[in-house]
């Protein structure tokens, strides 16, 4: 900031440095007989002009300094016209001139360079637009599909006959608490437009997985997959939001539902687990699906890198944007014998009390 101040008052400075210098070149010029050379003076004008002149303003200061050179050589007392002296003036005239042809080279070139930035600097702005388009579309895409799966659920068990009150209150249920995790993701997105940072409470992470596993238990009942949960007790709670949480083990559990259809045959399991490691609350999420190819291991964290036909490529992207904003890590690794293990750390602060 302060070096940005100083750069600006430099350059704020730089027309009264101009005009204080043409002035003096003139005098000089002015005073001193015609065989001295002080004209060519005028091109550190001309230079100066650059920093602080479009194209234009360089043309007219360089023009400017041509007039002025042939004024103080018709205004100098007792002028004597001699061969030196016309080349000097000459001399002067050429370097001025050169000088400003020089100067609108560097113009130009600054102007490309301010249209290239700009240029760049919409790129970007496109970029992260689409982006964040793509993670909204994303994470609402899941509690719609839920809401349509649980609505057309209802209707079917109070069109039964005789209709089944029970399971169509809990589909209904299931149906209210879906559309309110949409409410919740787009109240973040309208906070996150808005600058207002997460909403950070203490919580704790097995009742994160234990409300996450709720929402996938018809994908994983539907998909035969058996899901173990291991959740260690005594872990300290951790600071931070719950619905972005929500967010990344959901994401976590969808790609391995998904990666475990993809499987031909072989075991259909899926494990989650909650663990303290020094430091660090450790998640992890292993299946025993299609794995991951090592030369994408790397690409998988990216915006729209995607194997899957219908994929976005967004879920693990949006979930390490999540888990480096609560100051953690996420990475994924092969899961012995099959399958892909993805984990994701949360640390720990000091000020919380231990609970189960
Ligand atoms: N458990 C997994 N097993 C195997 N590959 C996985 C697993 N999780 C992610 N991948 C790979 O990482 C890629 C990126 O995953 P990501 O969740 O970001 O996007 P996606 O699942 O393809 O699409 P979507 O944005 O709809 O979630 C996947 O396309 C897949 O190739
Ligand atoms: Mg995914």
């Amino acid at each position: 900031m302060a070096r940005q101040n100083l750069v600006g008052t430099a350059e704020s400075i730089l027309p009264a440095v101009a005009i204080a210098l043409t002035t003096a070149i003139f005098i000089a010029d002015t005073v001193t007989d015609l065989e001295i050379a002080v004209p060519a003076f005028y091109s550190a004008v001309v230079l100066l002009a650059v920093r602080f002149c479009q194209k234009r303003g360089v043309v007219l200061v360089g023009a400017g300094c041509i007039m002025l050179t042939l004024l103080s050589d018709v205004l100098t007392p007792d002028a004597v016209v001699t061969e030196t002296g016309v080349i000097n003036t000459t001399v002067s005239l050429l370097a001025i001139a050169s000088t400003t042809y020089l100067a609108l080279k560097i113009s130009e070139e600054k102007e490309a360079t301010y249209a290239a930035r700009s240029q760049l600097a919409h790129i970007a702005r496109v970029i992260t637009l689409g982006e964040l388009t793509a993670s909204i579309a994303h994470e609402v895409n899941q509690p719609l599909a839920a809401i349509a799966i649980n609505g057309n659920a209802c209707l079917q068990w109070l069109e039964a006959l005789p209709p089944n009150l029970p399971e169509a209150r809990r589909a209904a249920g299931r149906l209210v608490s879906d559309a309110s995790r949409a409410g919740d993701i787009i109240a973040q997105v309208r906070n996150l437009t808005r600058n207002v940072s997460p909403e950070k409470k203490w919580l704790l992470v097995n009742d994160i997985v234990r409300s996450t596993v709720v929402l996938i238990e018809r994908e994983i009942q539907e998909s035969q997959i058996s899901l173990q949960i291991e959740l260690a007790d005594q872990l300290p709670p951790v600071l931070g939001d719950h619905v972005q949480l929500q967010q990344v083990v959901l994401n976590l559990l969808l790609n391995s539902i998904e990666a475990v259809n993809m499987s031909p045959q072989g075991p259909r399991k899926i494990d989650i687990s909650s663990s303290l490691n020094n430091e660090e609350i450790l998640i992890s999420v292993r299946d025993t699906g299609v794995g991951i190819a090592p030369e994408i291991r790397e690409r998988i964290f990216s915006a729209f890198f995607t194997t899957k036909r219908s994929g976005m490529g967004m879920g693990l992207a949006v979930s390490r944007s999540i888990i480096e904003s609560h100051g953690g890590q996420i990475w994924a690794t092969a899961n012995s014998p099959l399958g892909a293990s993805f984990q994701f750390s949360l640390p720990i602060d000091d000020g919380g009390d231990i609970a189960s």
